[in-house]
């Protein structure tokens, strides 16, 4: 066991982190919120009506779009950069996972802007909810521990992570 003041520094840290993501401007808290957005959206496509689906389903697609960009672009590379075995085993997994994402997000905009077979497109948007629920567990409840472990400065990183998200915003909503 470790000493008793090695706890109590801990457990300060870990007090002064948690009143940094109270504010809400860690990483963490930053993605977590950006997580809540997309399992809203999603159901709020499950219970829509049939002609509100598809742009519910479009702004999930330009979520997951923007979410997935900033994690590879930066939030992903920082980690690796402090990452221990575990941690870099599960930053496999979610680039992987990322991956299957994205190919769905890929095939339900195809769908958007031409005809497609309305019955797969209900099928591919509520496995990608799957998809993205599964993904988003094990970022929360694996990945994010781990993360809070380390000397990542998590302020820093969240502002990285907000402009460029506002900049991939202005980007989609310009084309
Ligand atoms: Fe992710
Ligand atoms: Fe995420």
């Amino acid at each position: 066991m470790a000493p008793a003041h090695t706890q109590t520094s801990t457990s300060r840290r870990r007090a002064a982190q948690r009143r940094a993501s109270a504010a809400g401007q860690s990483a963490l808290v930053m993605l977590k919120a950006d997580h809540k957005a997309v399992a809203d959206l999603a159901e709020r496509f499950e219970k829509a009506r049939a002609p509100q689906k598809k742009p519910i389903a479009a702004t999930i697609c330009k979520e997951l779009t923007i979410h997935a960009t900033i994690e590879e672009e930066i939030f992903y590379p920082a980690l690796r950069q402090v990452a221990d075995e575990q941690l870099e085993e599960l930053l496999n997994e979610a680039q992987v996972e990322h991956q299957s994402v994205k190919d769905l997000v890929a095939q339900i905009e195809d769908m958007l802007h031409g005809s497609g077979d309305e019955g797969m497109f209900e099928a591919r948007v509520k496995v990608l909810a799957e998809y993205v629920k599964h993904h988003v567990r094990e970022e929360e409840r694996e990945m994010f521990p781990l993360v809070r472990d380390t000397d990542i400065d998590l302020k820093a990183l969240g502002d990285r992570l907000a402009r460029r998200k506002e900049e991939l915003k202005r980007q989609l909503q310009a084309h």
